[in-house]
């Protein structure tokens, strides 16, 4: 076992363990990756402004969502295929979220089934949707998320057809495959929803009554659409920077959708985050949970279970020593006074 100082010790780790196909499949992104890049730079342009003499011997980092308390509001995003990187697939890593008491979003192409996933754990983690132009599959996954007792649909919104992501040209491919209702998923674009549109949500709030949340919003455009429309949440998103390239990053439009929100519904926000000062500017900058991607998949990677408990553990430690330092001693107190766009 080994005692990693942070994310980067363990993305190093997780590349020992990880076929060279595996790893790039990973931490690969659209065309050169600049909105990838853009996700992790753009914190650096956020500076955090502390509060002093505060008593924060203790801190809270608590979070409830849609009536049920989290520990941290760091959560695990929807991540495909974790056959990929363990042999156990998403099992570890949905435990490790039960283990530590926070969110886990489980992914429609899952190499495990979302049934098998919910009996590892007492309560189901969230169920992430693709939507196929055959709504007969569409209603398949959503009545297996039901069934399941799954209260909360993620509807990823950001993959009307795949991204250009050169790298993976080969991989995606045989062990691809989803013990999910949607059956082989191609990434050659067959089986993406370029047809999907708003009015999928009445369809969804006419047949099923589970609280719906879109991922990938990224303008205040949508983000009014979205409360138009009467969802439950949005997450902000680019999906890691694997979808469209040169879009901007996630945290650098998280005000502007925070705004037109203005404290309507929980919004969730992923893409970039490897250190606790991030969770915190993102926190400040109006999110309610914060979503990790690749880092968690590094500690499945390196050490199953134990290797994401560690991730959560030490962006929690992170998160923890930020907000004493900066003042804050609950999630509530991180508020936009606690930052400020680099002026220089
Ligand atoms: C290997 C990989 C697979 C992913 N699979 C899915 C998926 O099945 N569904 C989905 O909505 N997002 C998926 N995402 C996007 C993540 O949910 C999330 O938006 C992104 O990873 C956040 O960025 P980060 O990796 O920088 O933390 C995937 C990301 C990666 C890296």
């Amino acid at each position: 076992m080994n005692n990693f100082r942070n994310i980067w010790d363990i993305k190093n780790a997780s590349k020992e363990k990880l076929t060279q196909h595996a790893f790039d499949y990973l931490v690969g992104g659209a065309d050169d990756l600049r909105t990838f890049n853009r996700n992790i730079e753009a914190f650096q342009h956020f500076q955090i402004r502390p509060r002093r003499l505060i008593d924060v011997r203790e801190v809270d980092t608590s979070i409830e969502l849609f009536g049920k308390k989290y520990a941290s509001p760091i959560y695990l995003s929807p991540v495909g295929f974790q056959g990929l990187f363990h042999p156990d697939g998403e099992i570890p890593s949905v435990k490790a979220a039960a283990a530590k008491s926070i969110l886990s979003v489980a992914s429609t192409v899952t190499s495990k089934s979302f049934s098998e996933i919910c009996a590892a754990v007492d309560t189901p983690p969230w169920f992430q949707l693709y939507t196929t132009s055959d709504r007969i599959i569409t209603a398949r996954l959503l009545d297996q998320a039901q069934k399941n007792n799954c209260k909360t649909i993620v509807l990823t919104i950001d993959v009307p057809v795949p991204g250009n992501r050169e790298k993976h040209i080969g991989i995606l491919t045989g062990n691809m495959r989803t013990e999910n209702a949607l059956g082989n998923f191609k990434d050659g674009g067959a089986d993406f929803d370029a047809t999907l549109t708003w009015d999928f949500i009445s369809w969804f709030r006419k047949n099923y009554d589970m609280n719906l949340l879109l991922k990938g919003i990224m303008t205040a455009e949508d983000a009014a659409l979205a409360l138009d429309h009467e969802v439950d949440g949005i997450i902000v998103s680019n999906h890691g920077g694997r979808q469209l390239e040169s879009d901007l990053s996630t945290i650098e439009v998280l005000e502007e959708v925070s705004k037109t929100i203005n404290g309507a519904i929980p919004i969730l926000i992923d893409g970039g985050i490897r250190r606790g000062t991030d969770i915190f500017k993102a926190l400040a900058l109006g999110a309610t949970a914060v979503g990790i991607g690749r880092p968690y998949i590094y500690g499945l990677a390196a050490e199953g279970q134990v290797g994401v408990e560690k991730v959560i553990d030490i962006l929690q430690t992170e998160l923890m020593r930020n907000m004493q330092l900066a003042g804050a001693t609950s999630i509530s107190k991180i508020n936009k006074k606690h930052v400020r766009e680099k002026r220089f």
